[in-house]
């Protein structure tokens, strides 16, 4: 049986580390729309541009053009056993969506199970402004949190390290409020369902990832 794990969380919150992680531990596809548009905008695609407008002013690309993307991803063969979402879904309409589609799947619905990473704001204004990305891998760094060996390069592969566009002050801030409007009330539509799990995830990378990968074991039946 499939299965299907969701991080919920605001920008900073620490998804992306967590997720490229627990994604290797489950042998599962990590699949961030984020890091999707990202790849689209790099490639130079007509949906990189469009998305590219939305994520530099801290907006949400529309529902529309999220779920098609997504839905689109989540068809490829190597999502047949299950893969892990990062920044999806985001709205309560592409929650619904998404909702639909699992519930219509052939062979029965997959079991979802989301995790909810619970920061304060002014530790996220902290992680996002410091945040290093790898333009190469994408491998996440922090200036102080989790410092490369050599400044400006990616320890992993030696790539340049950025920041994003996304990450300066002012655009974190409005991000941060999207966040409070659109997308915390996935926590009550997915604690209703009896399907959310609340982490701290305010504490050190390790000391997280060590929680969540029990508990993701355990959802899977594997521990
Ligand atoms: P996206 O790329 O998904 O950004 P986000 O959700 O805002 O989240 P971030 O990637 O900023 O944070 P994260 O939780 O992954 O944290 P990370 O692990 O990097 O989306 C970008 C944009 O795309 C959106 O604004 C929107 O425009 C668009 N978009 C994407 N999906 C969409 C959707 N579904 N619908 C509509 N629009 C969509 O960590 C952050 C920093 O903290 C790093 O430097 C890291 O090293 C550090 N850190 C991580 N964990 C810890 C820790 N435990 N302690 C200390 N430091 C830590
Ligand atoms: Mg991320």
């Amino acid at each position: 049986m499939t299965a299907i794990f969701v991080l919920l969380g605001p920008p900073g919150a620490g998804k992306g580390t967590q997720a490229v992680r627990l994604a290797e531990a489950l042998s599962i596809p990590h699949i961030s729309t984020g890091d999707l548009f990202r790849a689209n905008l790099a490639e130079g695609t007509e949906l990189g541009k469009l998305a590219k407008q939305y994520m530099n002013e801290g907006q949400l690309v529309p529902d529309e053009v999220v779920l098609d993307m997504l839905f689109a991803r989540v068809a490829e063969d190597d999502c047949r056993q299950g893969y892990l979402l990062d920044g999806f879904p985001r709205t309560v309409p592409q929650a619904e969506a998404f909702d639909a589609r699992v519930k219509s799947q052939e062979g029965g619905a997959p079991a979802v199970s989301v995790v909810n990473l619970a920061v304060a704001d002014e530790a996220l204004l902290e992680r996002l402004t410091g945040r290093l990305m790898c333009r190469s891998c994408g491998r996440i760094h922090h200036k102080s949190f989790s410092p490369p060996k050599q400044a400006g390069q990616c320890d992993d592969c030696g790539g340049e390290l950025y920041q994003r566009d996304d990450d300066k002050l002012e655009v974190v801030q409005q991000r941060l409020d999207v966040y409070h409007q659109q997308t915390q009330p996935l926590v009550d539509y997915y604690s209703a369902q009896g399907t959310l799990t609340d982490l701290d995830g305010s504490r050190a990378p390790d000391e997280v990832f060590a929680e969540l990968r029990r508990h993701a074991l355990e959802g899977a039946g594997r521990e």
